[in-house]
């Protein structure tokens, strides 16, 4: 991770440990050759950044998915809250700006693009195979499952997928992410590749982008 963006991703609002953003980074770097990296979830572009630095590097276009409202547990009187990060006029959650503020500031405009709304709204319009895929959205049930049979097919032959906060045990996080990671275990197109804390990379074995995947 170059010295400049990583000063700026440890600065940016956001959730991601520094181990999980190096990995992240460092599979951006062997897979943006390949075709874009889609990331479900930007929130402040805490793990933009980390992406982004990669496409600077290598070369490749970033695409950053989020209605930018915030998930339940960002709302007010949720664990994650951030009041700074309210409207004043609206009263809603919108991490947009502090996002455009933070890409901006890192210099990484040219390759972070955001796409502005839900994920499931932008899914039933995707068409574009990805080289990574990075699920990092809504961690209810319904959404992580949305965000894999939205996005999950998308992903080109030899392609990684990749899951954040997995967690196996009740005790340590909730267990979305962990069931999104177990459909794509058993799906049979995908193969565990690597983990690094929560976060855990998966490579696409069987079929190719746009061709279905359980
Ligand atoms: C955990 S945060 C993403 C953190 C970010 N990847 C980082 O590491 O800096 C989850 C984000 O998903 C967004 N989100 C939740 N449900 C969504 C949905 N159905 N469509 C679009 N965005 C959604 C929220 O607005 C929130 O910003």
């Amino acid at each position: 991770m170059p010295a400049d963006l990583l000063t700026h991703a440890l600065d940016a609002k956001g959730f991601m440990p520094d181990d999980e953003g190096a990995f992240l980074h460092r599979l951006g770097r062997e897979r943006l050759p390949h075709g874009p990296a889609l990331e479900i979830g930007t929130y402040c572009g805490k793990s933009a950044i980390y992406l982004g630095a990669a496409a600077r590097e290598v070369g490749g276009t970033v695409l950053t998915v989020d209605h930018h409202r915030g998930s339940e547990e960002n709302q007010a009187g949720w664990e994650h809250h951030d009041a700074s990060l309210v409207d004043a006029e609206t009263g809603l959650m919108d991490t947009l700006p502090v996002f455009r503020r933070t890409i901006q500031r890192a210099g990484l405009e040219d390759q972070v693009n955001a796409v502005v709304g839900r994920s499931t709204t932008v899914a039933a319009w995707w068409r574009t195979p990805v080289s990574l895929l990075f699920i990092d959205g809504g961690h209810a049930e319904v959404h992580a499952q949305n965000d894999y049979t939205g996005f999950a097919h998308w992903v080109m032959a030899g392609g990684t997928l990749v899951i954040h906060d997995v967690f196996e045990r009740p005790e340590d996080g909730g267990q979305a992410p962990f069931h999104v990671w177990q459909r794509a275990v058993q799906s049979g197109s995908y193969e565990p590749l690597e983990t690094v804390g929560s976060m855990r990379a998966l490579v696409r074995t069987r079929g190719d982008a746009g061709e279905l995947v359980g």
